[in-house]
């Protein structure tokens, strides 16, 4: 069955900032091919937030990766990914590098493995400006400055260090900065709060915020369903390389139609229904170098029926009677509520 493009609003046409069609992406590893992307399709427009999540090794950053042109020379990537309708596998070194200097920025999953220990943070921000803007090496370095201005007090003194003088929290201050320093028309937030403390996290998620507010395209990847309930607009779950469900953040809250969905929502303490039983969610995600052509979820799903033991991979369809761009990929959906 063809596949639906799952976060695409069907009431209005708008051209997307980023379209990713039938995207696959696998490693090549001494063991193996790694098929970590299995056939992802999503849009993501201005001014929206879709957020991608899913268990470790779901395939998360490496579709982030993908997008941004990053992947390593051991991935081996198929089907489409285009930026404002131009293809990014056609792009020249020369786009690529401009799309990534200046219109796409990218918050790393691990914000001080991202800098360069041997340049001091300001000089690092400062290059961005000469290589893109064309500004001498003075106004760059002030030009660094101000943007460090927007989320620290001190600028000037964070400008100075190398990446080892500052805290992880600091790194991720830099990492906004250092993506948004361009005025970027996308972000893709790879875990943007993992390792935060409290008050970091908050700023790190109302910066999304106002910059989303500026008509910014936010795609971001986390495990944390508070980061998914305060800024999702869209919400793409996905498992063992693929997308299991696409809906807006009300639907994926209140009405999940895959058992995994409801299995993660139901593993979150604060979320699970009052009178309902929390459930830890069994068993592992599958090998992706062993995957049979039947649903991925099939070992550790307790709705599965006779079709989900004898015919592939349900395809990603979707649901009747629900919200527009609601898709679910299950032979045999949640017949109830996760919340009334
Ligand atoms: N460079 C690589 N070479 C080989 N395999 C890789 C490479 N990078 C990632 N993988 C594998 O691809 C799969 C998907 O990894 P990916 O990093 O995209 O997952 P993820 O959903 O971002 O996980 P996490 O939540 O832990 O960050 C995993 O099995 C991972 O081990
Ligand atoms: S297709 Fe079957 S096994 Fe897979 S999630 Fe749905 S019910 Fe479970
Ligand atoms: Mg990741």
């Amino acid at each position: 069955m063809e596949e639906t493009s799952p976060t695409t609003p069907p009431t209005e046409v708008r051209e997307p900032l980023i379209s990713v069609r039938d995207v696959r992406a696998t490693y090549k590893t001494n063991d193996g091919q790694l098929p970590a992307v299995r056939g992802v399709s999503f849009d993501l427009h201005a001014g929206e937030v879709l957020t991608l999540v899913g268990e470790s090794a779901s395939g998360k950053s490496t579709i982030a990766l993908a997008i941004l042109g990053l992947l390593p020379s051991n991935a081996t990537v198929t089907g489409d990914i285009s930026y404002r309708g131009q293809s990014v596998a056609a792009m020249t070194p020369q786009e690529l590098r401009h799309m990534r200097g200046t219109e796409i920025g990218m918050i790393f999953q691990d914000g001080r493995a991202a800098l360069t220990p041997t340049m001091r943070i300001g000089e690092q921000i400062a290059e961005a400006f000469r290589e893109h803007k064309g500004m001498e090496m003075e106004a760059s370095l002030e030009a660094a400055v101000e943007v460090l201005g927007r989320v620290f007090p001190d600028p000037r003194r964070v400008a100075d260090a190398y990446t080892f003088q500052i805290s992880g929290g600091m790194a991720q201050r830099v990492m906004i900065a250092m993506a948004t320093a361009m005025k970027p028309s996308v972000i893709i937030a790879d875990e943007p709060t993992a390792n935060l403390d409290p008050a970091v996290r908050h700023e790190m998620l109302t910066a999304i915020e106002e910059l989303r507010d500026a008509g910014t395209g936010i795609l971001a990847i986390t495990h944390d369903f508070g980061v998914v309930a305060r800024l999702a607009d869209r919400v793409g779950v996905m498992y063992a390389g693929v997308l299991v469900e696409t809906a807006d953040v009300r639907t994926t809250f209140k009405t999940p139609k895959h058992p995994y969905t409801f299995g993660l929502l139901s593993s979150i303490p604060t979320l699970a229904p009052p009178r309902g039983k929390l459930v830890a969610m069994r068993g592992n995600p599958p090998d992706l170098m062993t995957l049979q052509d039947e649903c991925a979820f099939l070992p550790r799903c307790s709705k599965a029926i006779g079709a989900c033991r004898t015919d592939p991979e349900p395809s990603l369809t979707p649901v009747l009677d629900s919200s527009e761009g609601h898709t679910v990929r299950c032979y045999n959906p949640m017949a109830v509520p996760f919340r009334d």
